[in-house]
């Protein structure tokens, strides 16, 4: 963070502490309306936050100050902004629906292979929604099981789930990330080898645990249907690497490709979507993009001011590095969007979980904090005693629609008279005074006392959709963008995954060959010793 926006931040906290919301209400009966914004369908409400019109004031001009809308160009025009691998970051291109837009990277329009690979996506999906596209013994598919992890798996894991109302029934998703057995064989063991359809989605084609994931199922696969020739008809390929796919024995023809430029966290709009087009059909899959471009539009041409992702960004950061909040509580009061968090957390910190600036010198302040929620109600049922009455700081985002999919007597309206009370339990807690109008006893009074003052967001949409949905994750991309600029960190690598993986490597030839001494530290060795002892693999 540059030492401009370290002042702007330091006014803003200063101008802001020592506010609490029932003095902020009390004083303008019109900042509900203030502090109220719209876009592309969804309705943010973040008049329940410590703020006033001039800490939001420091707010932007420390936006300005990190030089923010040079910085929103740089990536919409497909400027090497993720440096360290120098690459662009471009996945809006991937949901950009204007027909006639062009968007260049080193001189190239992307956009015809943009649309291209989408038509190829659409034929595909109807093929195997209509029953042309059959297995090798002439089944319809009735299974489809997307293998990747992080990116390749997250993002269409969500909203496979998110947008269950606009599915196919008649044909089933299923996710296979993990590199534990049980994740495959429990899946496996829900499908039938003739109606199911593999797809590898993997950017890189070479992840450990997708590979291994891949290869077990394609054995299983050849060996119940008892011909190898099964393979072209139940497996098919997502990826940027044609010649690793190759190598699998996926026919390129069954391979849907993307490019370098976007990033495996923002990449379910690109082909990583296949399952959920061929889930909710090209046309809602299409109706999300258009989502995710309002949004897009929005996050580009709005004034800071009444710009979503430029407001959340700047609280994220007035609660960070102002307030010392280590982390913020994502929570949906839709079932559907029971995935929202685990997907956010990769996004959010993969993206901004950084401990050095772009110049390669640590970082001034705390960076990207802990992403983590739970769908409401049942999050008050264990973690939001915490949240009301615990130490600690945490801002959160509520998020919710005015109509549900699923109309089952007054359930719907019960579950928001529970969102919207919690953001004002949290906002205006109860004073002891009031605890003993209400008659509470003197000596109960410490343990029903609430602070209050504690901030949320909320998120308002009329119902989930494919574009109220396409909309909302877009919201939280350009969010994170925003704040890895305020930081100033690269927010499209993730260098620290890597470490891990190649330790992983090392530690898997201890634990299965032959040498009885191994090559790890002290405890590691001993851990792998228990292990091997276990699997009978110790010599006397
Ligand atoms: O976990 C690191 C990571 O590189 C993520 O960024 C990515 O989404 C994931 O692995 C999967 O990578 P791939 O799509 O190449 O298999």
């Amino acid at each position: 963070m540059n030492d401009e926006c370290k002042a702007e931040l330091q006014k803003a906290v200063e101008a802001s502490k020592g506010k609490t919301l029932r003095e902020l209400f009390a004083k303008d009966p019109a900042r509900a309306r203030k502090f109220t914004l719209s876009a592309a369908g969804w309705t943010l409400d973040y008049s329940k936050n410590l703020v006033d019109r001039q800490v939001m004031g420091h707010l932007m001009a420390m936006a300005r100050a990190a030089g923010l809308a040079v910085e929103i160009e740089r990536m919409f025009t497909g400027e090497r902004i993720n440096a360290t691998e120098n690459r662009a970051v471009l996945h809006t291109a991937l949901r950009n629906v204007d027909p006639e837009a062009q968007v260049f990277v080193d001189g190239r329009d992307v956009m015809p292979d943009v649309r291209k690979t989408l038509d190829r996506m659409e034929e595909f999906s109807i093929k195997v929604r209509t029953g042309k596209w059959r297995g090798f013994t002439g089944k319809r598919i009735r299974h489809v099981v997307n293998i990747g992890i992080g990116g390749s798996d997250l993002g269409p894991a969500m909203a496979s789930v998110a947008l269950t109302p606009y599915s196919k029934r008649s044909i089933k998703c299923h996710f296979v990330s993990n590199v534990d057995p049980t994740h495959l064989a429990e899946t496996l063991r829900a499908v039938k080898p003739a109606e199911t359809l593999f797809i590898v989605a993997s950017k890189t084609f070479t992840t450990q645990e997708t590979m291994s994931n891949a290869e077990a199922a394609r054995s299983w696969l050849v060996e119940r249907l008892g011909d190898r020739g099964a393979v072209a008809k139940h497996f098919v390929a997502v990826s940027t690497a044609a010649e690793e796919v190759e190598r699998f024995g996926i026919d390129t023809e069954n391979m849907f490709g993307f490019w370098d430029w976007v990033g495996g966290r923002y990449s379910l709009p690109s082909a990583i979507g296949l399952s959920l087009m061929i889930s909710i059909g090209p046309r809602n899959f299409r109706k999300m993009l258009k989502g995710y471009s309002r949004m897009d539009r929005h996050f580009r041409t709005a004034p800071f001011e009444r710009n979503m992702p430029v407001v959340l960004a700047l609280l994220g950061i007035l609660y960070s590095n102002g307030y010392g909040a280590q982390s913020y509580a994502v929570l949906p009061y839709d079932q559907y969007l029971s995935r929202l968090s685990a997907y956010l957390q990769q996004l959010d910190m993969e993206s901004n979980g950084k401990c050095v600036d772009k110049d390669g010198r640590p970082v001034c302040c705390d960076t990207g904090p802990v992403v983590w929620g739970e769908p409401g109600t049942n999050g008050q049922h264990a973690f939001y005693q915490l949240l009301h009455q615990g130490t600690r700081f945490v801002p959160c985002d509520f998020i919710g629609e005015c109509r549900t999919h699923n109309p089952v007597g007054d359930l719907h309206d019960k579950l928001m008279a529970n969102f919207f009370a919690q953001t004002q339990a949290l906002a205006f807690g109860k004073t002891a005074d009031e605890c003993r109008a209400e008659g509470v006893p003197e000596g109960l009074v410490p343990f029903k006392t609430f602070e209050g003052n504690r901030p949320t967001n909320t998120l308002l949409a009329d119902e989930l959709t494919p574009e109220t949905f396409g909309a909302l994750v877009a919201l939280y991309e350009h969010k994170v963008f925003v704040q890895g600029v305020v930081w100033n960190i690269y927010s499209f690598d993730q260098w620290g995954v890597q470490l891990g993986k190649v330790l992983a490597k090392g530690v898997l030839s201890d634990l299965t060959g032959e040498r009885q001494s191994f090559s790890q530290d002290a405890s590691t060795n001993a851990l792998i010793e228990r292990y091997r002892k276990v699997l009978g693999r110790t010599r006397r």
